[in-house]
């Protein structure tokens, strides 16, 4: 198994407010799209929550230990461990995390890639990204738009011992 993060940030780290996405950057959710279609979507409960709806195109497992019921094309699990699990009988062996908060925390020490979007703006937020570990690297920038770049980081050679 091999799973990626992808994640959005404003200044100081924040990613969330009141349960939802504290901005509206549309060609951040092109590239959320092109970037996870296909995959299955590792996500909390939260998150999950604060959706529009399930996205098409995409198995969504949802980490929760209350949850009794979900959707169609969404599968209950109660551990991230069981959600890998999931993903692999799904035939994606690199499912993308895609949060929140309490998510990526518990993910960090099993991904291998992450996938972040800097935007580069000022929000009110409530939920900030747990610090990156430092066995990640930074091995690409690429912008996107006016005002946010993609940034790749992959688990360095220091990260696998
Ligand atoms: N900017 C971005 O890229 C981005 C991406 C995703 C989310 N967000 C934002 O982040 C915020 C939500 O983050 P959050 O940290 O509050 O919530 P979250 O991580 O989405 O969900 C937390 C819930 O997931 C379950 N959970 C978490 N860790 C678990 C574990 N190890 N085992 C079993 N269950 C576990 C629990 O559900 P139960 O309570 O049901 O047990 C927990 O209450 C929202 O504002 C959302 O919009 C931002």
């Amino acid at each position: 198994m091999s799973p990626q993060m992808i994640v959005a940030v404003a200044e100081g780290g924040v990613i969330g407010r009141n349960g939802r996405l504290p901005w509206h950057v549309p060609e951040d959710l092109r590239h959320f799209k092109r970037t996870t279609m296909g995959h299955v979507l590792v996500m909390g409960r939260r998150t999950f929550e604060g959706l529009p709806g399930v996205l098409p195109g995409r198995p969504h497992v949802v980490v929760s230990r209350t949850l009794r019921r979900a959707p169609r094309n969404v599968h209950l699990v109660s551990s991230l461990e069981a959600a890998f699990e999931k993903a692999r009988e799904l035939g994606d062996p690199s499912p993308f995390v895609v949060g929140g908060a309490a998510i990526y925390r518990a993910a960090y020490p099993h991904v291998e890639r992450i996938v972040l979007t800097r935007l580069h703006m000022t929000v009110e937020g409530d939920t900030v990204l747990p610090p990156i570990p430092t066995a990640f690297e930074l091995v690409e920038t690429t912008p996107l738009g006016d005002r946010a770049s993609v940034e790749v980081y992959v688990r360095g050679r220091r990260g696998l011992a």
